[in-house]
């Protein structure tokens, strides 16, 4: 048993994707959460500053009591397949999206045919495709960036009807369904927000994976498999801290999330 927090964090509200489904799987858990606001988006940058930008983050969390580290990201949990950004942390338990994500999908593919869309640096780092074949060699993996979903929920711009977000998603989404693909990883933990609409061009048949939601249903394996789920008896307690104005950050959370919230949300700065 550790009554310890869970620490998550991501560039901006995307991560909230997987704090929901940590809430419903595990609502006694304590969470701490960073959207590291003032710099997002992540996905654009080179792989060198995003890197610095994790271990800062991971940093951030570690000033907590935290007992395991999710990194809600896809963009980082891409990069950190191929640099240390848990290289100066003591937390023993960590995990990124990828993994999770793609063994869901590889789970749920008929055709074997899986597309995954993310941010730009998620897609050249190829991330998804070099875990999927390692699972399913066979499998016909199909990536697009879709580099306007981001801006476009962090502003509150998800609805279904939303005619600006329709276009850019009939413009990325084009290409999966020329291909048939019949799973479709939502590779950036933002993309969640947006299911109603990629749902309605890719059709109910083709199934849409959640990254941040199959993270947390690996953190629940994982805790219980290391008997690190806490101990206590009522509903735990969610922080939640970005490092630009709260006031918005409040906005798009409230927009966003899926279950009440009484958060508590703060401003925070990351060391250099
Ligand atoms: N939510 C993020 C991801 O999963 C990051 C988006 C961004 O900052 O570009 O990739």
């Amino acid at each position: 048993m550790n009554n310890s927090a869970i620490g998550v964090f991501d560039s901006g509200v995307g991560g909230l994707t997987c704090v929901d489904e940590l809430r419903k799987l595990m609502p006694n858990e304590d969470i701490i959460y960073l959207g590291d606001t003032a710099r997002i988006p992540y996905g654009t940058k080179s792989k060198h500053t995003i890197y610095s930008y994790a271990k800062q983050d991971i940093a951030f969390l570690e000033q907590h009591d935290v007992k395991m580290i999710l990194v809600a990201c896809g963009t980082v949990s891409s990069v950190m397949m191929s640099m240390p950004v848990f290289e100066d942390s003591a937390t023993e338990l960590k995990s990124g999206v990828v993994l999770p994500a793609a063994h869901a999908a590889c789970a749920a593919t008929k055709n074997k045919r899986i597309g995954v869309i993310g941010t730009s640096a998620t897609i050249k780092s190829g991330s998804y495709g070099k875990v999927i074949h390692e699972i399913m060699p066979e499998v016909k993996v199909v990536g697009m960036a879709c580099p306007m979903f981001v801006p476009l929920v962090e502003n509150g711009y998800t609805s279904k009807d939303c005619e600006p977000a329709r276009f850019f998603a009939n413009q990325y989404l084009e290409i999966m369904k020329k291909e048939q693909v019949d799973t479709l990883i939502l590779g950036c933990t933002h993309y969640p927000h947006l299911s109603e609409l990629i749902s309605d061009i890719m059709g109910s048949e083709v199934t849409l994976i959640s990254s941040g939601a199959e993270l947390a249903k690996y953190a629940l394996k994982t805790l219980s498999y290391n008997d690190a789920l806490c101990g206590r008896d009522c509903p735990g307690e969610l922080k939640l801290f970005c490092t630009d104005s709260e006031e918005l950050f409040r906005e798009n959370v409230q927009k966003l999330m899926d279950t009440n919230i009484n958060a508590k949300i703060s401003k925070c700065t990351l060391k250099f």
